[in-house]
C-alpha cells in the first residue's frame, strides 16, 4: 500500500477539511522522498519533500522549467485557463518564464524591491500597521476581530495598492478580486457564478480591466512609482508587451497579497498558541527579524511550485523522465529534520533559520524584503501594543492548496489605544 496517492497533498478541499498534510509530509520525508503520485483529476507528478531536493531543482531551471505553469490544478481548469486569450490567458508572468527570457524581465522590477529601496517605503509601511492596530483598539483598547480579514488582509493591500496606483476607493474591489483568485475553490471566497470556470475567466477579465486602466494612465502621466515603472518598461530597447505588463501587475498583486496576509495570520496563531513567544518578543524587540523569518518558515504560504522536467534526470535513485511533472513542497522542507532542530517547535530566535519559505535559486522571491518589512512593522506595533490577546473561536483553513493558510482567526484581545 504505497503512502498516498498525492490526491491529500494537492486537493484544495482535502486541505479545508484535513489542514496542511505534515504527517503524509513527515511521512514520505523518511520513506520515499521522491514520490510518483497519481492523484485523481491531476496530472501525475513526483512529490518532492526534502529541502536538499528543493534546492537542487530549483537551482536548474533550464532542467526543471516553471514555463507551462507552477499552480497544481485540476486539468479540467488548467486547460480552460490555457484556451483563454482573454483575461489569464492575455497575462504572461515573469514566475512562469524560464532563463535567459526570464532574467530579462525579472530586471525591470527588481530594483524596487531592493533592502534599500523597500527601506525607502518604511514610513507608509509603519503608517499602515499602526492605522489597523489603531483601529483595532478603537477607545476602550478591548474588543473582538477576525483578525484574518481586519488586520492581516488590510495591511498588505494598502502598501501594494500604493506601490501599483490602485487608488483608495478600488482597495475592497482589489481584495475581492485577489481573494477569489487564490480561492477559487473556496465557497466563502469563491466567486458566484453557475460554472466554476467561467467565474474563473470572468475574473481574468476583470482583472485584466482593472490593470489596464491603471497603466493606460501611467503611459498617460507617468509619475515615480512602480506602476509607471511597469506601464513604460522597454525590453531590448522595445516597449514591453501588453501581456508581459499586465502579467507583471498581475504576479505583484496576487504574489504579494494573500502570501503576506495569510504569514501574518498564521504567525498570529502561533503566538496565540505560544504565548511564551509573544512575550519574549515583547521583552526582546531585537528578536523581530528572526522572529519573521520564523513566521515565514512556520506557516510557508506558498505551499508548492510545480515544474515540468525538460531531460531525464535521477533524483535519489529515482528516474524522472523529459516531460514528467513534479511538485515541491516548501512547507514540508521547511519541517526537514535534517536542516531544522526540533523543526515543529516554533522558536523566534531560530538561529540559523535558512528556510525555503520564500523560494530559492531562478525564482527567488522579487518581493522577499517587502514581505519581511511589512510583517515586522505589524509584528513590531502588536508587540509593543498587545497586552493581552486570546482565541475566540475556531480559525478556519482556506480551501486552497497553493497559496495556504486561514481564512478565519477569531480572537479576543486588550491593546493600548492610539498615543
Ligand atoms: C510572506 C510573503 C511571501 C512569500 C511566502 C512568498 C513566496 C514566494 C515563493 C516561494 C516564490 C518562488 C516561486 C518559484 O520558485 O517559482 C516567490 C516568487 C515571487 N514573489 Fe513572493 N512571496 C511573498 C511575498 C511577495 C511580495 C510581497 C511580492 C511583491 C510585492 C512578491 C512577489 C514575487 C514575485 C514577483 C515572484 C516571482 C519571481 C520570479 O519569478 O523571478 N512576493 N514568492
Amino acid at each position: 500500500m504505497p503512502i498516498t496517492d498525492g490526491f491529500d497533498l494537492v486537493s484544495s478541499h482535502a486541505y479545508a477539511e484535513k489542514g496542511v498534510p505534515h504527517d503524509l509530509w513527515t511521512r514520505l520525508r523518511a520513506e520515499s522522498p521522491v514520490h510518483r503520485c497519481t492523484a485523481d483529476g491531476f496530472v501525475p507528478y513526483w512529490a518532492i519533500t526534502r529541502h536538499a531536493d528543493v534546492c537542487e531543482i530549483s537551482k536548474q531551471p533550464e532542467t526543471f522549467s516553471s514555463a507551462e505553469g507552477i499552480a497544481m490544478v485540476r486539468q479540467d481548469d488548467e486547460e480552460a485557463i490555457r484556451k483563454q486569450n482573454q483575461g489569464f490567458g492575455a497575462m504572461r508572468v515573469i514566475i512562469e518564464m524560464d532563463p535567459p527570457e526570464h532574467r530579462s524581465y525579472r530586471k525591470i522590477a527588481s530594483p524596487v524591491f531592493t533592502p534599500r529601496a523597500v527601506k525607502a517605503m518604511d514610513d507608509a509601511i509603519r503608517t499602515s500597521a499602526r492605522e489597523i492596530v489603531d483601529r483595532l483598539a478603537g477607545e476602550t483598547g478591548e474588543g473582538e476581530c477576525d483578525f484574518a480579514n481586519d488586520v492581516a488582509a488590510a495591511h498588505p493591500l494598502r502598501i501594494l495598492s500604493t506601490m501599483l496606483g490602485v487608488p483608495r476607493e478600488s482597495e475592497p474591489h482589489i481584495l475581492r478580486l485577489t481573494n477569489q483568485l487564490f480561492a477559487s475553490d473556496d465557497p466563502d471566497l469563491q466567486r458566484e457564478g453557475e460554472d466554476r470556470r467561467q467565474s474563473l475567466m470572468a475574473l481574468g477579465l476583470e482583472l485584466y480591466q482593472l490593470f489596464d486602466k491603471i497603466i493606460q494612465d501611467r503611459r498617460a502621466n507617468p509619475r515615480d512609482d512602480l506602476a509607471s515603472l511597469l506601464a513604460n518598461a522597454t525590453i531590448d530597447g522595445e516597449p514591453m508587451g501588453m501581456t508581459e505588463t499586465l502579467g507583471y501587475y498581475l504576479i505583484t498583486f496576487s504574489a504579494g497579497h494573500d502570501t503576506t496576509k495569510n504569514s501574518l495570520v498564521g504567525g498570529m496563531r502561533a503566538f496565540l498558541e505560544n504565548p511564551d513567544q509573544f512575550e519574549r518578543l515583547k521583552r526582546h524587540p531585537e528578536l523581530l527579524d528572526s522572529a519573521v523569518e520564523e513566521v515565514v518558515r512556520w506557516t510557508s504560504p506558498v505551499n508548492h511550485m510545480k515544474r515540468r522536467v525538460t531531460r531525464d534526470y535521477e533524483l535519489r535513485g529515482q528516474r524522472l523522465r523529459a516531460g514528467d511533472w513534479l511538485v515541491m513542497f516548501y512547507a514540508s522542507a521547511n519541517r526537514d529534520e535534517e536542516v531544522f532542530e526540533d523543526p515543529f517547535a516554533f522558536r523566534i530566535d531560530r538561529k540559523p533559520n535558512p528556510h525555503l519559505g520564500f523560494g530559492i535559486g531562478e525564482h527567488f522571491c522579487l518581493g522577499a524584503n517587502l514581505a519581511r518589512r511589512s510583517q515586522r512593522a505589524l509584528f513590531e506595533e502588536l508587540a509593543r501594543r498587545m497586552d493581552w490577546a486570546e482565541l475566540a473561536g475556531d480559525p478556519e483553513q482556506i480551501h486552497s492548496a497553493f497559496v495556504v493558510g486561514l481564512k478565519k482567526l477569531p480572537m479576543r484581545y486588550r491593546i493600548k489605544p492610539a498615543a
